[in-house]
Order: C-alpha cells, then structure tokens, then sequence
C-alpha cells in the first residue's frame, strides 16, 4: 500500500541525512570484481562488516541510481518489475542472485549498506558480462597468384573469410596457422545486435600460398573447422577439365567430318543405282 512511497522516502532522507563524511573510515568503498555469462546467473555480493547488525541494504546501479533490490526491517521495499522475478537477495551474507544475465547488466552497482548504529557504507562492486562467440565459419576463395614481375609460380592467392556471432565483449579474428607477414587485411565488418547487445564479427584477409595449408581460425576460445587451401591438384585438374572439353569438341568435328565423306560417297552412287539395278531386277 504505502510500502513503495515509505521505501522511496526512506531511501532519499537515508541518503540526505547519511552523507559519508570525510574521515570516516567506515565509508571505505572497496572495490569488487565479478563477472557472468549472458543467460546464466551470477551471485553479487556486498563487502559489508557482517559482524554488525545490519538493518537495510539497497542495491543499485552506479551511475543511474536505479534502485534494483535489498532489504530494509522498516519498509517494504518496491522492486522494479524488471529485476523482481530474476533477483533474490540474501540477508545474511549480503548477496544478490541475478538470474538471466543480460549485456545490459553489465556495469557498477552500489551497496548502500546501513548499520544500526547510524552508520553506512557504499561499498561499489562491477559486473563484467561475457557471452561466447559460435563457433566461427571460415570459406575461402582461391585464384592464380597474379605476380607483378616474373612468371607465375602455381600459387594461389586466396581471400578467407571468417565470421562468427552472438559473443561479447567485442573481440577480434586470429588466424593461428597463417603465417603473420603474408596475412593482408581486406575488411573487418563488426555488427552489434541491437537487442541483446551482442557481436557478430566477419573479417576477409587475403592470403598467398604454395602448398596445401590447412586453415582456421579463432574468435575468443572458439575455433573453426579447418579448411584446405592451395591444394595442388585443382588447378591441373582444371587444366585436365578443360583438355579434356577442347578434345571432346575436336573428336566430335573429326566424327562429323568423317560421317560427311562417307555420306557424300554413299549418296553419289545412287543417281546410278536405278541403271544399276534394273538389269538385276
Ligand atoms: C566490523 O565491526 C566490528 C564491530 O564494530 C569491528 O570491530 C571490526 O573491526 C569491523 N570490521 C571491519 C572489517 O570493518
Ligand atoms: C514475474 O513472474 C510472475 C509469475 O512468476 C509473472 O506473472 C510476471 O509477469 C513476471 N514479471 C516479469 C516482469 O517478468
Ligand atoms: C544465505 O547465505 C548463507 C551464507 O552464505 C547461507 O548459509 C544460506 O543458505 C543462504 N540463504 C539462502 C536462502 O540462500
Ligand atoms: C531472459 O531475458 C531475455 C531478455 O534479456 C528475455 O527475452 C527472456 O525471456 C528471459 N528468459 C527468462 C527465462 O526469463
Ligand atoms: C581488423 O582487425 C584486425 C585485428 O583482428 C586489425 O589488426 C586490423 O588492423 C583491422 N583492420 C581494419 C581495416 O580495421
Ligand atoms: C563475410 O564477408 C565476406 C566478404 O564480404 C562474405 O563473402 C561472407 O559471406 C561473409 N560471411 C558471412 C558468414 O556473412
Ligand atoms: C589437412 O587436413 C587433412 C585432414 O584433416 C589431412 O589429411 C592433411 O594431411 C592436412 N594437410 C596439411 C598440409 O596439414
């Protein structure tokens, strides 16, 4: 009824009235560090003297003051739709489960830790979110080198491409295999998921081989498939594929120039055959 008035009341006075002074050593705000996956949970918990009875502890983000859940032997307090079915705060160590993490969670959050003895701390804590990148998908493009000076070698000069999506923080393509020096970055296109705040990443290298290289590569810990590049065999079979074309093509002219002579020397008897015949007949 009253309950959310009485509790957004008391939060304000409380912190009017609570202001840390300078020289207090109670006001120490040490610094925590937690991290969660995107989907999952995490247990936050507020560095506060347990030893101390404690009797309200309001959980809120830093740099927007939300208020996100706590306690508070006074006042019932009035939780945000948006946390109250994933939050669940333990009074006796001073934590916070939060269920169904979001990158949107990700940042500091202020305990407001009051003592019974009129005292407070605001103890800050951050959460890092990380979400895993698929497994990426890495397709290759492979042509003759173009040599600039000199004859071609049968190298290949390949462009890559590799993507991979749903991953946060941003991070970046690494080609383990792939000789550094010969990797010739083409574009990097980064895309970021305007609802869950995640990243889809797709860079194009080119790449100049002589042999056959077996390659993938790596987004975070995930790592591709392997694929085969510069293999030996696909540009002679090329060579083969189109031989083998130019000889059908001249097989069938030779084929039809022959059935051309022996139907011309069929046909130019006939005139004669009736002459030929009527004797027999
Ligand atoms: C916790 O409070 C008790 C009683 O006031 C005090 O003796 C102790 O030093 C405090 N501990 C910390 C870590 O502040
Ligand atoms: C919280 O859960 C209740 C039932 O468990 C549901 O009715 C309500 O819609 C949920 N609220 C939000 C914001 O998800
Ligand atoms: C609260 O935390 C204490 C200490 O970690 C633990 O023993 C207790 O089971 C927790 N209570 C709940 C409801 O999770
Ligand atoms: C988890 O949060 C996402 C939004 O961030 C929501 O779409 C989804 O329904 C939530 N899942 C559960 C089980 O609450
Ligand atoms: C693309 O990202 C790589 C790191 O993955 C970086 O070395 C390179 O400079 C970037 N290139 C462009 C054009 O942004
Ligand atoms: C990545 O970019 C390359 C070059 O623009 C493109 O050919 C390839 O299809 C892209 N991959 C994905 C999975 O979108
Ligand atoms: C590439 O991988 C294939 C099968 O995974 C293997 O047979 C081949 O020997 C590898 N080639 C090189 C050059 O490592």
């Amino acid at each position: 009824m009253k309950g959310p008035v009485f509790s957004l009341l008391a939060l304000v006075i409380t912190s009017v009235l609570l202001t840390p002074s300078p020289g207090d050593g109670s006001t120490v705000s040490p610094v925590r560090d937690f991290s969660a996956v995107l989907g999952q949970s995490v247990t936050l918990r507020c560095p506060g003297n347990l030893s101390v009875p404690i009797i309200r502890l309001y959980i809120q983000r830093k740099q927007t003051n939300v208020f996100i859940n706590g306690f508070d032997d006074q006042y019932l307090l009035k939780v945000h739709p948006e946390y109250r079915n994933r939050t669940k705060v333990n009074r006796t160590d001073l934590s916070m489960k939060m269920s169904n993490i979001s990158i949107s969670d990700e940042g500091s959050y202020m305990c407001v830790i009051f003592y019974s003895r009129t005292s407070k701390e605001e103890p800050v804590i951050n959460l890092k979110v990380t979400a895993e990148y698929s497994v990426p998908t890495v397709k290759a493009e492979c042509g003759e080198r173009i040599h600039s000076n000199g004859p071609a070698t049968g190298g290949k000069s390949c462009q890559l491409s590799c993507s991979s999506t749903g991953g946060y923080p941003l991070s970046v393509v690494e080609w383990p295999v792939l000789h550094q020096s010969l990797i010739r970055n083409i574009e990097n296109k980064s895309s970021e998921d305007p609802h869950y705040k995640t990243w889809t990443i797709n860079q194009t290298i080119m790449y100049s081989c002589d042999k056959p290289t077996n390659v993938s590569c790596s987004i975070g810990s995930a790592v591709s498939h392997p694929i085969t590049i510069c293999q030996e065999d696909s540009f002679p079979l090329r060579v083969i594929a189109a031989t083998a074309v130019v000889m059908a093509f001249v097989l069938i002219l030779i084929l039809g120039l022959v059935l051309m002579k022996c139907c011309r020397r069929r046909l130019r008897p006939r005139p004669e055959d009736p002459a030929l015949e009527v004797p027999l007949a």
